[in-house]
């Protein structure tokens, strides 16, 4: 079943949605050959800055039944939408309607996690990422950290922004495994993947 304009391809009686790069950062971030081992079916996931659901509906497909994925967005046009389109369609999506700011508001919806994905696109996005790691998500658990160079700051080299954000990282206790320029796919953005102590 199709969710926005994606393409989709039939094979041996199967449809299949096509995952397009250009469109979700977590995709770019497969297709530059990154590891994700711990991407796996059954794991639970805090999604922050859900948008539409564009990656959201792709991970649903990638965890299944067993998985869940708890999405937070602050935006009520944009969560309106992403109801629609994702949440109410998709058992094991959950939308949260809050400011990913304040992990306290929803404290009592997420359950301890395996991974905490983040594209909020804000200046202040790695402290962001590091206080919901730090509320719900479990020792050895993940973090993928979507950095958008331009949100911090236009003037400066986004490759020097990304090493100070991965640094903020290590500073919070997570060992930083790698990251990844996500060019041509999403211009002034690197994935940062890292591990919570
Ligand atoms: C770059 S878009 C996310 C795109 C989405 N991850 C995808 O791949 O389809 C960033 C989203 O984060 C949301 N956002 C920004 N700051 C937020 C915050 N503090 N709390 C919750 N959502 C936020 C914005 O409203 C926007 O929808």
């Amino acid at each position: 079943m199709r969710f926005y304009e994606e393409e989709s391809v039939s094979a041996e009686d199967a449809e299949y949605r096509v995952w397009n790069p250009f469109r979700s950062k977590l995709a770019a971030t497969i297709l530059k050959d990154v590891p994700l081992p711990f991407l796996h079916p059954d794991i639970r996931i805090l999604y922050l800055g859900t948008s539409t659901g564009t990656t959201v509906s792709h991970l649903s497909d990638l965890v299944g039944p067993g998985g869940s994925i708890y999405g937070v967005e602050f935006s009520a046009r944009v969560m309106r939408e992403f109801l629609e389109r994702v949440a109410r369609v998709r058992s094991n999506v959950f939308p949260i309607y809050a400011d990913a700011r304040d992990p306290e508001t929803y404290l009592d919806l997420v359950p301890r996690l395996d991974l905490v994905y983040c594209d909020v696109a804000q200046p202040d996005q790695t402290s962001i990422a590091v206080r919901n790691c730090r509320t719900f998500l479990r020792s050895g658990g993940w973090l993928l950290l979507a950095v958008k160079s331009r949100s911090i700051d236009v003037t400066r080299p986004p490759s020097e922004i990304y090493r100070e954000e991965a640094e903020k990282l290590r500073n919070a206790g997570f060992a930083v495994e790698g990251t990844v320029e996500l060019e041509p796919f999403s211009k002034d953005h690197a994935m940062i993947v890292a591990q919570q102590g």
